[in-house]
């Protein structure tokens, strides 16, 4: 494969991207099509806000960018002047790359784990990021991996820079249980499209590996890696999702 650098992690067999790209990746692609998850909404504002953010040429990261379809559509017309884009997955980096093709910046992308993968770009101390971008991909740590991994991201920003969080966030005092049983509510109520296996699918995928957080504990950790502004630019009508920009 040209133009993707691979990187080993120990991440990829468990996660086993292969299969996540061939089954879940198809669902994946259904709910995008069919704006399940609110992505039209979110990634217009997020448009908006480069646009308006950055009068200047700036360079963006993207943590698990799948096939960065939705970036690629933000980053028309904005000052974009490179992306590197990271995701466990190869065939979804090979589709990155061709989506990417329409936006007029330099592009990387590198195959790996990003927990892995922001350590080493932290030591290397090449890159200083304008915009550090995770959408839908933080949630599937665990808090205290979190905590951590937020906390590396500020020495990847340039000065000026901001960290664009795009996720699910649970309500004050929800707890995940309560969540879960919410946003799958919302799936069986307006997901109509999907067939019982799709569903089930989704139903696994979310019960197994989303682990939200609300805004206020998102608040606090980045609060703690000095970054003392905040603001929630997006939450879509059902209270699942937003989009949080965090700058120092
Ligand atoms: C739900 S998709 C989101 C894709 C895209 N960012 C979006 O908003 O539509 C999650 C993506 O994150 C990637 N991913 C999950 N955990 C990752 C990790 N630890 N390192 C790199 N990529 C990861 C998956 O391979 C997948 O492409």
């Amino acid at each position: 494969m040209s133009g993707i650098t691979h990187l080993k992690s120990s991440e990829e067999a468990s996660f086993g991207p292969q299969e996540f790209f061939s089954e879940q990746w198809k669902v994946y692609q259904k709910v995008l099509n069919n704006n399940y998850m609110g992505h039209r909404e979110v990634y217009c504002r997020l448009h908006e806000l480069l646009v308006s953010y950055f009068q200047k040429p700036f360079k963006m990261l993207d943590l698990g960018c799948g096939d960065a379809n939705f970036t690629a559509q933000a980053l028309l017309n904005t000052n974009i002047a490179s992306y590197k884009g990271i995701d466990l997955s190869n065939p979804a980096l090979e589709i990155a790359k061709q989506n990417m093709a329409v936006v007029q910046c330099d592009t990387t992308f590198i195959q790996g784990d990003f927990s892995e993968l922001v350590s080493q770009l932290m030591q290397a101390q090449q890159d200083r990021f304008d915009v550090i971008l995770i959408s839908f991909a933080l949630h599937h740590l665990h808090l205290e991996q979190k905590d951590y991994f937020i906390g590396q991201l500020k020495s990847l920003l340039a000065s000026g820079g901001i960290f664009i969080l795009i996720d699910i966030v649970s309500k004050e005092e929800e707890d995940r249980e309560t969540y879960i049983k919410r946003y799958l509510e919302g799936v069986q109520k307006y997901w109509s499209l999907l067939t019982p296996q799709e569903y089930s699918m989704v139903e696994n995928h979310i019960s197994s590996s989303d682990f939200p957080e609300t805004q206020q504990t998102l608040q606090e950790i980045s609060q703690k890696y000095s970054f003392t502004r905040f603001k929630c630019l997006y939450c879509d009508p059902q209270e699942t999702t937003q989009l949080l920009c965090f700058s120092q």
